[in-house]
């Protein structure tokens, strides 16, 4: 295993995991690929698309005692380029053979880094793109951005089985040129990524290059503000948590880190100690996928749908964070140990960010009578880590806070995809974002997949709305409301949207654990913004990724179970992953429940997105609700200011 702290990296000499769900070491993952290929016969064109950690079960995990020793899985998933076929394989790290190998056939994998490089190669070296390039005064392809995306599936016979992408490709005028500036419209190459080949080229007709540059990199902009004064955030006493290989303990709070090429950062064994006790909350958090449709309808622009996570394998395309640009303050990282397409080990260095920060206050109250101040500052802990797919920066930013609530907020940022369009016209399904340039409508959609555990595995989800009370007898001067609990009890009673009006929220709660005041102890799902989808119900897009049409979906705790769009959804023709799931109507109550939230964000492009956009911020929290006896945040201490020592700023008259 990795760590890294501060700026410095450390190799650590440790070759063995001390917890169930740490991720594999980079060892492990070599080891993985040295028991498969001894075992199986694989063919020469190979692609090791996943070697992650296997996840014990659930019970071995809860009941995993210290020190104990426990079994070492690889989960690994190869795709033979030859014979088309997909294997997944468990392999046993411990007894050192594979032990579970299924032969998937009509499946898509993941498409790769390396075959992302080998496609551009390939299209760029094509004959006919080149002239396609020439009709449209490009002469030098070595400055073109070849931007393979999946072709999705829109039951073309011809494209059936095949492994294809579609490529969206760019013009730079120079090395360090941001190309989305300049789309070459309306030309679209077909790669066969199985054989990697040109399948056939789409050319809609020449439209002018955008005429202007859009560079945004330090070298490129004239001159900077001048009235920017440093500000250093220190913490001469180290920062509050402390880091036991993957576990983290925070402000009462126990939780563990993990990672995986697909997901990304992933949050497990979330708890919050309280009167000596750790109580649980979630077992697993994760994103799970993500797509962005698109809104333009022409020329082959409505294949522009990104399933981020299921399609491109959004952790393994994490950044290595900069310490005082990405994050700022004491901050602790974690690596991110990935597979390469040859089944090696690759270390992300500095994939993961932790720190605190200063959150204002925690709350506050002054006796205006007798002038008494009580004020409490308010901390987070954040678990961070950051993705480039493509043109856009997704940040995925865990947040904890000291009165027991869980944020989530997803950063986006990055570049708008672009698409050219004749001078003087106006789109209708895009916004003009500089002369020449259309940056197309769009959602980006995020399910996160919460499994849940508040107080203990068994839990029922309730649905609160605030209703007014009718006029009456109960109401007589028409003033009353009321808040209304409503159990979810079944997977389809559980698929719910958003309801800001009503105040509508939704409490995962234990209903064998009561507080205090006698009630079952809960966690409420906070959304934010939202949005839904505006495709067709029988669009591809719809089909395959069926989890935007709700914001709520709640299942019982299947380990297989753990993708909103399927294990498969690159060119999947639908249906696969939550309806799936969820067809037959599952008992959800008082039982071990799953919690999957969609997020929608809603993207209308603005001048202002270009040449890159500032960041957009949207999330949900996860809040107590009498999970607690009381406010649990009076013993943080009051503030003590490091420049008035002897007089702290909890403020106390006289
Ligand atoms: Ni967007």
């Amino acid at each position: 295993m990795i760590i890294s702290e501060g700026n410095r990296t450390a190799t650590e000499t440790r070759q063995s995991p001390f917890h169930p769900l740490d991720p594999l070491t980079a060892e492990e993952i070599v080891e993985a690929t040295r028991i498969l290929t001894s075992e199986r016969a694989l063919g020469t064109r190979v692609r090791f698309e996943t070697i992650v950690l296997k996840e014990p079960d659930k019970a071995d995990v809860l009941g995993y005692k210290a020190g104990s020793p426990f079994d070492r899985r690889a989960f690994v998933v190869v795709l033979d380029n030859d014979d088309k076929v997909t294997y997944e394989a468990i392999v046993s790290l411990d007894q050192g053979r594979v032990i579970d190998w299924k032969r998937l056939q009509g499946v898509q994998p993941r498409i790769m880094l390396d075959e992302f490089l080998e496609c551009e190669a390939v299209v760029k070296a094509d004959p006919d793109f080149r002239a396609a390039l020439r009709k449209r005064g490009i002469t030098d392809p070595d400055l073109v951005m070849v931007e393979p995306w999946s072709a999705g599936n829109f039951g073309y016979a011809e494209e059936e089985g095949r492994r294809l992408v579609l490529t969206r490709n760019f013009l730079r005028a120079g090395p360090n040129d941001n190309g989305y500036a300049r789309p070459i419209e309306g030309l679209g190459v077909f790669v066969d990524l199985n054989a990697m080949e040109v399948m056939r080229i789409d050319d809609y007709g020449v439209v002018p290059l955008a005429p202007n540059d859009g560079n945004y990199a330090s070298e490129f902009v004239g001159e900077f503000r001048q009235d920017l004064k440093p500000l250093e955030i220190t913490q001469p006493q180290g920062p509050s948590f402390t880091v036991d290989g993957y576990g983290v303990t925070w402000q009462k709070w126990h939780l563990r880190v993990g990672f995986t090429p697909r997901e990304g950062l992933v949050i497990h064994t979330v708890g919050y100690e309280d009167q000596g006790r750790i109580r649980p909350i979630l077992y697993r958090a994760a994103l799970s996928d993500m797509v962005v449709p698109y809104g333009e309808p022409g020329k082959d622009h409505y294949r522009k749908n990104a399933f981020d996570a299921g399609e491109y394998g959004i952790g393994s395309l994490t950044n290595s964070l900069t310490l005082g640009c990405d994050c700022l303050g004491e901050i602790y990282y974690f690596d991110a140990n990935l597979n390469d397409g040859k089944g090696g080990a690759v270390t992300i260095p500095n994939a993961v960010c932790m720190h605190e920060e200063d959150y204002g206050i925690l709350w506050k109250h002054t006796d205006w009578r007798n002038g008494n101040v009580e004020v409490r500052r308010s901390r987070r802990l954040v678990i961070s880590s950051i993705a480039t797919v493509g043109n856009y920066e997704y940040g995925f930013f865990w947040y904890f806070y000291q009165d027991g609530t869980i944020q989530h907020e997803v950063k986006l940022t990055g570049i708008i995809n672009t698409a050219g369009i004749e001078e003087g016209e106006t789109p209708k399904y895009g916004t003009l974002v500089a002369p020449g340039l259309n940056a197309h409508i769009h959602q980006h959609f995020f399910s996160f997949r919460l499994d849940m555990s508040v107080d203990g595995e068994s839990n029922t989800v309730y649905e609160v709305n605030t209703l007014a009370e009718p006029p009456g007898p109960d109401n007589p001067h028409g003033n009353a409301f009321y808040a209304e609990a409503t159990p979810l009890k079944t997977e389809i009673e559980a698929q719910r949207v958003v309801d800001p009006l009503s105040g509508r929220y939704w409490v995962v709660t234990n209903p064998s654990a009561k507080n205090a005041l006698g009630s079952p102890v809960g966690y409420k799902l906070m959304p934010g913004e939202n949005i839904l989808p505006f495709a067709q119900p029988n669009s591809s897009i719809i089909k395959r990724a069926g989890f935007m049409a709700k914001h709520l979906w709640v299942t019982p705790y299947a380990p297989d179970e753990t993708a909103a769009t399927g294990a498969y959804p690159n060119q999947h023709r639908g249906g696969a992953g939550l309806p799936e799931y969820t067809r037959n109507d599952r008992n959800v109550e008082d039982t071990d429940v799953v919690v999957w939230y969609t997020l929608g964000y809603h993207h209308v492009p603005r001048p202002e997105d270009w040449p890159i956009s500032p960041v957009a911020y949207c999330g949900f929290s996860l809040k107590p609700v009498g999970f607690f006896d009381t406010n649990p945040v009076l013993d943080v201490p009051p503030s003590v200011h490091s420049n008035a020592a002897s007089h702290g700023c909890h403020c106390n008259h006289g």
